[in-house]
C-alpha cells in the first residue's frame, strides 16, 4: 500500500496513539472502544513492547491476543498502525543470548530491566528481531486492521561489545581500504596510536583522556549505517509478506545516534515522536523545529507525529504539564508543517510501570478530565482537516544541517565548550520562527537554488562537496550566512591549511580566518555597529568582503566581525563571533529583507504562528495560532475548518485553519 493508499484508508488525517491493550483486560477493552470512538481515533499503533508476549520463549509464539486485540480494533473502525517488538527484548534473551547485550563504554554490561537491553550489532540480536518480524508480517501481512508498519522503536542505543568490534573493523576497511589510510585519517602519527594490525582497533571505549576525534566520528557513522542495515532487514521481510507502507519513529529534535537524512530515504512513510524540552512559547517554537525538520528529512513526502504527550514537557529535572489549549495548539503546530494527523504515546495511562507518570490520552483521571476532553476536541479537529491530507509546505530559507557536522562538534579537545549544534541550529531557526518565516533544513551539498537565503550556523566539518556546492550557489545568485567555526574541518575532521574555511568558502565569504579566539566564560564584547557578542571571537581579514561590523578594543580591534561579500550574482556573509539574540534578531531580519523574503504574515505580531499548506491544486490552508496573550484580528478572514464559520478575531491560545482561495 503507498502512502496514499494509507491516507485513503484513514480517510484524511491520522489520529490516535500508541495502544498497549496487555496492560489491561476485557472491561477497560470495551471502555477503550467506546472511548476511541468518541475522541474519532483511526489509527493506533500496537505491539511495540509485546515482544515477552509474543513469543514468551524462544522460537515460541503465542498470536492469539494480538488476533483478538487487531480484530476487535477492526471491527471498531480503528486502523493498526502494527510495530515489531525489537526495541525490548524480553528476559529470556539475556539468559539465552548474554553475548547479545549491550555493553557501555566503560565495559559495563546492560541487562533487561529496562527496555533497549540489546546489541544491535550482535547477530544474535539480529536474527531474532528478524525472526519475530517475519513472524509477525506472515500472520498479519493481509490483516485489514494493519495499515501500516512500523519497525522497532526509536532506534538509538548504542553499543561497545565485542561484536560491535567486529562490525566496526568490518565498515571501517570498507571506508577506508587499508590500515595505512585508516591511520592516516585518524592521525595516529599523534600520541602513539599507530595501529599496524585491525585487532587493534577498537570502538571508542573509555579511555585515558581526550578519544581520538577520527575513531569517535567514524564510529557515529558506523552506527548510523548499522541502524539503517537493521531497519532495511526487518522492512525487507516485512516487505516479503505485506504492501501496506513501513515506518520507524525518529526522535527528533536533539537526539541522534543517526543520520536523519539516510534513514527517511529508506523509509516509505517518516514519522517522528516530539516531545517539548520548554513550556510555553519554548514548546511552540521546539514544536516547529521538530516539524521543519521532519518534513526536510521527508524531502517534501508526507510525514507524521507518531508521538506526543498530550501533557508532557520535559523540562530539565522534571516533567511540566501542558497548559490548557495546548494539546490542541502543539498538534496544529506539527499539522501545520505538514505533518499528516496526530499521533500520541499513549493511549490509556499505564497503572504500573516504568512510564505509570507519562502523560496519555486517557489519563488515570478516567474520561471525566481536562485531558480526555481536550483530546475529544482534538479529535474532532483532526476529522475536520481530512481535505489537507497529502498538502505540503514551501519554505524559502533553509537551515543547513549535517549530522557529520553534529557529531563532529560533540567530540573532545575543541577550543571551547560553548559549540552545542543542536542549541546553535535551533537558535537559527528561532530566530526565523520569530521573524514569522518558515524554514527547511538541508544538507550542505543539496540543490539550495530554490531558497534565496540559506543559514549555515554550525557547520564545522565540510567536504569539498559541500563547500563547492556552497560556492556555486552564491556564484548562482544565493545568499549564505556562514557562522563562525565553520568549513575548518574536512571529512576526516583534518584542518583546512592555509586559513580556514575551505578553499571555496572562502572565496564565496571575501575572508580568511587566522586564529579562533574563544572569549572567556560571561565576557561580552561590543562591535563597531554596537552589537553586542558573547563567547567566541576570530582574527579576520577580509579578502575582498566589505566590513560590516568590526571588533573593538584588544588585538583585534577593527578587525571584521561581520562581513558581506559580493560574490558572482550573490553574496556571502561571514559571522565571526555569537551575537546577542536582540542582535542576532536583527541581522536575520536584515538578511530576511536583502533577499525579499517576507514573513508569512508580516502584519500578525511575534507570538502567532503562520504557516501555509499548499494542495498540489492550487488549494491552500493558512494555519494561525497564537500563543500570545492578546487577541488579533485575523489577516485574511476566511472560512475556518475548527469553527466551520468565518473568523475575524483569534482570541489568545486560539487557533484557525483557514480555507484560502486557490493560488493561481
Ligand atoms: C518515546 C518512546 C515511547 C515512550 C515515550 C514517552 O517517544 O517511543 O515508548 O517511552 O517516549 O517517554
Amino acid at each position: 500500500m503507498t502512502i496514499q493508499g494509507l491516507i485513503d484508508r484513514l480517510g484524511g488525517l491520522a489520529f490516535g496513539g500508541d495502544y498497549n491493550p496487555e496492560q489491561w483486560d476485557e472491561p477497560v477493552w470495551q471502555e477503550d472502544d467506546e472511548l476511541m470512538r468518541r475522541a474519532k481515533v483511526n489509527l493506533a499503533t500496537v505491539g511495540v513492547f509485546s515482544w515477552a508476549l509474543l513469543e514468551p520463549e524462544e522460537g515460541c509464539y503465542d498470536f492469539a491476543w494480538l488476533d483478538a486485540h487487531l480484530d476487535r480494533l477492526h471491527a471498531n473502525g480503528v486502523a493498526v498502525d502494527l510495530a515489531t517488538p525489537t526495541a525490548s527484548p524480553p528476559p529470556w534473551f539475556t539468559l539465552v543470548h548474554p553475548d547479545a547485550l549491550p555493553v557501555t563504554a566503560d565495559g559495563t554490561t546492560l541487562v533487561h530491566g529496562s527496555r533497549d537491553t540489546y546489541c544491535l550489532a550482535a547477530p544474535a540480536y539480529r536474527s531474532a528481531a528478524s525472526r519475530i518480524a517475519a513472524a509477525l508480517a506472515q500472520r498479519y501481512g493481509d490483516h485489514p486492521a494493519v495499515a501500516l508498519w512500523h519497525v522497532h522503536n526509536e532506534y538509538a542505543t548504542l553499543c561497545w561489545c565485542e561484536h560491535t568490534a567486529v562490525a566496526f573493523r568490518r565498515w571501517l576497511r570498507a571506508r577506508h581500504g587499508s590500515l595505512d589510510a585508516l591511520n592516516d585519517a585518524w592521525g595516529t602519527a599523534f600520541w602513539s596510536q599507530h595501529y599496524t594490525g585491525w585487532a587493534q582497533v577498537l570502538p571508542p571505549r573509555a579511555t585515558q583522556w581526550h578519544k581520538n576525534p577520527g575513531q569517535a566520528l567514524d564510529f557515529r557513522r558506523f552506527w548510523s549505517d548499522e541502524v539503517l542495515a537493521a531497519f532495511r532487514e526487518q522492512r525487507d521481510v516485512i516487505r516479503d509478506h505485506s504492501d501496506r507502507p513501513v515506518t520507524t519513529n525518529l526522535m527528533v529534535p536533539g537526539y541522534q545516534n543517526l543520520d536523519l537524512w539516510a534513514i527517511a530515504r529508506e523509509v516509505d512513510l517518516v514519522a517522528i515522536d516530539h516531545y517539548p524540552d520548554a513550556p510555553g512559547p519554548g514548546a511552540a517554537a521546539d514544536t516547529a523545529f521538530g516539524a521543519d525538520r521532519a518534513r526536510s528529512f521527508a524531502r517534501g513526502r508526507p510525514w507524521l507525529l507518531m508521538e506526543q504527550g498530550t501533557n508532557t514537557v520535559y523540562a530539565g529535572d522534571r516533567t511540566l504539564g501542558k497548559e490548557p489549549g495546548e494539546i490542541l495548539r502543539h498538534s496544529l503546530g506539527h499539522i501545520a508543517r505538514g505533518s499528516e494527523g496526530a499521533l500520541f504515546f499513549q493511549w490509556r495511562q499505564s497503572r504500573a510501570g516504568a512510564e505509570q507518570w507519562h502523560s496519555a490520552m486517557v489519563p488515570h483521571a478516567g474520561p471525566d478530565s481536562r485531558i480526555f476532553r481536550e483530546v475529544t476536541a482534538l479529535g474532532e479537529v483532526v476529522a475536520g482537516l481530512g481535505e489537507l491530507a497529502g498538502s505540503t509546505v514551501a519554505a524559502r530559507v533553509a537551515v543547513l544541517h549535517d549530522p557529520d557536522a553534529w557529531w563532529a562538534l560533540d567530540g573532545d579537545g575543541l577550543p571551547s565548550p560553548d559549540h552545542g549544534y543542536h542549541a546553535i541550529l535551533r537558535r537559527a531557526h528561532r530566530t526565523l520562527w520569530e521573524a514569522g518565516v518558515t524554514a527547511d533544513f538541508a544538507h550542505p551539498e543539496d540543490d539550495l537554488s530554490r531558497y534565496p537565503l540559506v543559514l549555515a550556523p554550525a557547520l564545522f566539518l565540510i567536504p569539498d562537496a559541500g563547500a563547492v556546492n556552497l560556492r556555486r550557489y552564491v556564484a548562482d545568485g544565493g545568499t549564505l550566512l556562514v557562522q563562525h567555526f565553520s568549513g575548518v574541518v574536512d571529512e576526516r575532521l583534518h584542518a583546512r591549511l592555509g586559513g580556514y574555511p575551505a578553499a571555496p568558502l572562502r572565496e564565496a565569504l571575501g575572508i580568511r580566518v587566522e586564529e579562533h579566539r574563544p572569549l572567556r566564560r560571561s565576557e561580552r564584547i561590543t562591535l563597531s555597529d554596537g552589537s553586542h557578542a558573547t563567547a567566541w571571537s576570530e582574527s579576520v581579514r577580509a579578502e575582498g568582503a566589505e566590513t560590516l561590523a568590526a571588533y573593538t578594543g584588544g588585538m583585534l580591534e577593527d578587525s571584521p566581525a561581520l562581513t558581506r561579500h559580493r560574490f558572482g550574482a550573490g553574496r556571502g556573509w561571514y559571522l565571526s563571533t555569537t551575537l546577542e539574540d536582540p542582535d542576532y534578531a536583527a541581522l536575520i531580519a536584515r538578511l530576511l529583507a536583502e533577499t525579499g523574503v517576507d514573513p508569512e504574515r508580516p502584519e500578525l505580531p511575534s507570538g502567532v504562528e503562520a504557516v501555509t499548506r499548499h494542495a498540489p491544486d492550487g488549494r491552500r490552508w493558512l494555519f494561525l495560532l497564537n500563543h500570545g496573550t492578546e487577541a488579533v484580528p485575523v489577516p485574511e478572514p476566511a472560512h475556518d475548518l475548527l469553527t466551520g464559520g468565518r473568523v475575524d478575531e483569534l482570541a489568545p491560545g486560539g487557533c484557525a485553519v483557514l480555507r484560502l482561495p486557490e493560488a493561481a
